[in-house]
């Protein structure tokens, strides 16, 4: 029986396995809403700032708890979503695909974001020709990616990163502003199998989700709501924002292990658990 949502839940015969991962961050220091470029975000609105880092350390704790390696890149003044380090590059395979932003307001992370990489030795980096917010709208899913388009990556750069990953990418249209990146629309639980909001997708890219992943797992609008899509998993241990309870209560039946956390500061920006990390793939 399935809590929330109409789709029988599979039985999963085999046990989960987790795989240590190498993430990147970058603390809230600045952290505040001043613009507004989703319809999450309201500068008239106060943020507590304090908070949001409490959030955020509590966040890398988890991480760390759970035996990921942590990076952390210096946040810079005037760059309050940088915070986002899910939009700051979209990393397989070792290779590093870098982000430019759709708003002027977020433009200088992209340049801040590489440098790290080559400061930490990565070679093989891209500056691209077209507008891509990193793994906000990269998602990679075994040996495809997904990507998103519609709010902020040009649907061109998705050729761009097919050829410069060498990897099948599949684009997926995105209809509803509130779930601006695929990330908050989709997440990757495990090398075959994601969780998603089907109306936040065209029909057509609705279509694709279901041949691809007929066995998905479909978040109803009250997980969605909640940001219960921008997750992490490690194929087993699944972070998510904790007011997502019917998510929660159904990756459990999945045999994952949900862990709810609270982000609801950076929720202000339009953002939660994914938008916060960044995955090195090796
Ligand atoms: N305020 C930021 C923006 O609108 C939030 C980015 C969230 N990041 C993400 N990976 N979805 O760009």
């Amino acid at each position: 029986m399935s809590i929330g949502g109409t789709q029988p839940e599979p039985i999963r015969p085999t046990a989960r396995t987790a795989t240590p991962r190498r993430l990147l961050m970058c603390r809230p220091q600045h952290f505040e809403v001043t613009y507004s470029i989703n319809p999450w975000m309201h500068p008239e609105k106060p943020v507590d700032r304090e908070l949001a880092l409490l959030q955020w350390d509590r966040l890398r704790e988890v991480y760390l708890s759970l035996g990921h390696t942590v990076e952390v890149i210096d946040p810079l003044p005037g760059l309050p979503d940088m915070v986002f380090a899910a939009n700051g590059a979209t990393v397989v395979d070792g290779k590093v695909l870098g982000a430019r932003f759709r708003h002027l307001e977020r433009t200088a992370e992209g340049p801040a974001y590489l440098s790290w990489f080559a400061a930490q030795g990565y070679r093989d980096v891209l500056w691209p020709e077209f507008i891509n917010e990193g793994e906000g709208d990269y998602l990679p899913v075994g040996r495809r990616i997904l990507a998103g388009t519609g709010f902020r990556t040009d649907q061109r750069s998705h050729h761009e990163a097919q050829e410069f990953f060498g990897l099948p990418v599949t684009s997926l249209t995105l209809v509803d502003p509130e779930h601006y990146h695929l990330d908050t629309a989709l997440a990757v639980l495990s090398d075959t199998e994601i969780m998603y909001y089907p109306a936040a997708f065209s029909p057509g890219s609705r279509s694709v989700l279901q041949n691809l992943f007929p066995d998905a797992l479909h978040a109803d609008p009250q997980d969605a709501a909640v940001f219960g899509l921008n997750a992490f998993s490690d194929g087993y241990n699944v972070v998510l924002p904790q007011a997502a309870a019917g998510l929660i209560e159904r990756l459990r039946r999945r045999g994952f292990n949900p862990i709810g956390v609270d982000l609801t500061e950076l929720l202000k920006a339009g953002g939660a658990v994914k938008c916060c990390t960044l995955e090195l793939r090796p």
